[in-house]
């Protein structure tokens, strides 16, 4: 919530890290080194992000047992559905910076009794802690996700973390164990990962990075003693271009975490307090949305590159736990909701986003979209009992592919897509292997060129196409509405050929394709 301007040379380094050249006319090509494929793509890159903020948690994921909405124990169904189709491997709650007002005793217990709080930083809206402990945790087991919490540092205290985690994972007869019990869960669960604060250096306290080190080093010591062996401590890291925050974090504290965090939204407009439509966009603004999208990789070089400095054996995790285009809210919400529709813009910039954390697999090992539903760069919007999946759903459908699979690095030649004085090249790609199946993604980020790929894939031996997939629609900001829910959706991709070790693949201008070839 407090985020600075980001000036980077965006092309220079790009082409300086050997994934891209520059070439000319609308002709792209792409080679796949088979050979040099060994690093694995996390599954928890396809992460989400669930914040009481908004219409994310109620109205969009929980109803309540007692609603009119078809549910099942209080989450809605049409969502539950439709989430169980991504294998969500991992979903952090409560926030944000919810967390570090959230006092989790106040969220457990007869829904009837829990006391009530005002939600400060999101539209002092009244938070009446249905959702707590037990419905978060029930969910991640109904989705087979695993739980991320972040703890509340900017307002809580060690004891209340040390209780949290006794009541979610004991098995002893301990106090907070047999109030868990009482509560209706006789089994612990299982909580992997534990956040120690968010945004440390903002609404999570204002702190330097010195100050938030030492506490870092305070929590961490006890979230080890008290978490099960292999639970992982996240520290809290920086944002945008602040590299001073992940310097002095990881000198100070590099051993007392197994992971550091990091938040990068996308700004359209460069310009936090004129953010621009979500949907009302002309080409300036779109070619400046993917430009600032992929200013991500820039900035993760930068802070890998510090992070290196002081973990050069990468015991040290980084988390993109919060990532995603942010614009204006939708007109006639409550600002503060950050409710926002999603356009065919905001698909290529998960896709390229993807394409960017694979390329940091070693490092980057988990990315949390913010959010799930119906707040910033959603999967999922809801408006009474109806639901709609955004492109942006159709985009981690499409790649959930990659969880897991290995990376296999590329080279690309392409065009540069130039709007006014602003170049990025004009395609966007990543590729890997799991099962003896090779996943292509590729997006034409080109506003109005066709542009045709040739796939060097003469060392693979692939010569077939299992599944062949085109996200594409009729504008680049097209977006899908209740009444009109398949304006960009996914449909099966034809034109490719087949021609002696290379793939010819014709991309139509903002299309997203992929290919899983055998
Ligand atoms: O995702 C919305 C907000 O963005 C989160 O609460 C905070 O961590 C970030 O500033």
């Amino acid at each position: 919530m407090k985020h600075q301007t980001v000036q980077v040379f965006l092309l220079a380094i790009l082409v300086s890290c050997g994934t891209h050249q520059e070439k000319n006319g609308m002709n792209s090509t792409i080679k796949l080194h088979f050979n040099e494929a060994e690093q694995k793509i996390q599954k928890d890159i396809y992460g989400h992000f669930a914040e009481h903020l908004g219409r994310c948690v109620y109205d969009g994921i929980w109803v309540g047992p007692d609603s009119d909405i078809p549910n099942y124990r209080g989450y809605r169904l049409d969502v539950l559905n439709a989430l169980k189709e991504l294998n969500i491997p991992v979903l952090r709650w409560p926030g944000g910076c919810f967390a570090d007002t959230y006092h989790w005793k106040d969220g457990v217990g007869p829904r009837s009794e829990r006391p009530k709080l005002i939600n400060v930083f999101w539209g002092h809206v009244l938070e009446d802690n249905s959702f707590g402990t037990h419905e978060f945790l029930d969910l991640c087991e109904i989705l087979g996700a695993d739980a991320y919490i972040a703890a509340n540092v900017g307002s809580g205290t060690v004891r209340e973390m040390i209780e949290w985690i006794e009541y979610m994972t004991s098995d002893q007869n301990i106090p907070m164990a047999n109030w868990r019990r009482k509560n209706g869960r006789e089994k612990p669960w299982n909580v992997k990962f534990i956040g120690i604060g968010n945004e440390s250096w903002g609404c999570g306290g204002n702190m330097t990075p010195q100050y938030y080190a030492d506490l870092l080093r305070q929590y961490a010591t006890f979230a080890k003693e008290y978490m099960k062996e292999g639970t992982i401590r996240v520290g809290c890291g920086s944002y945008g271009d602040y590299v001073e925050w992940t310097d002095v974090v990881m000198e100070k504290a590099a051993a007392h975490m197994e992971a550091l965090s990091y938040h990068y939204y996308t700004i359209a407009t460069d310009d936090w307090s004129a953010k621009s439509s979500a949907t009302e966009f002309d080409e300036d603004l779109y070619s400046s949305g993917l430009y600032q999208a992929l200013k991500m990789d820039v900035l993760l070089h930068e802070h890998i590159a510090v992070m290196d400095k002081h973990d050069p054996e990468g015991k040290v995790a980084l988390y993109v736990d919060e990532w995603g285009i942010w614009t204006e809210s939708e007109p006639e919400t409550n600002p503060k909701f950050l409710h926002q529709q999603n356009s065919m813009r905001d698909a290529l910039i998960a896709s390229l986003t993807f394409d960017i954390f694979h390329r940091h697999a070693k490092r980057v090992q988990m990315a949390n979209i913010a959010q799930m539903v119906n707040v910033l760069q959603a999967m999922i919007l809801t408006k009474g009992n109806q639901m709609v999946l955004t492109p942006t759903y159709h985009v981690f459908a499409m790649y959930k592919e990659n969880q897991d699979a290995i990376h296999i690095p590329l080279t690309i030649t392409a065009p540069y897509y130039t709007f006014e004085d602003r170049s990025i090249p004009a395609i966007s790609a990543t590729a890997s292997i799991k099962n003896g199946k090779v996943f292509i993604g590729m997006s034409n980020l080109h506003a109005s060129e066709i542009i045709t790929v040739d796939v060097d894939i003469s060392t693979g031996a692939l010569t077939t196409a299992a599944k062949a997939t085109i996200i594409t629609a009729p504008a680049f900001n097209s977006y899908n509405t209740f009444e009109a829910p398949d304006v960009v959706s996914p449909t099966d991709f034809l034109n490719y050929t087949f021609t002696s070790g290379t793939l010819r693949i014709e991309l139509p201008p903002f299309s997203i394709v992929s290919l899983e070839l055998e």
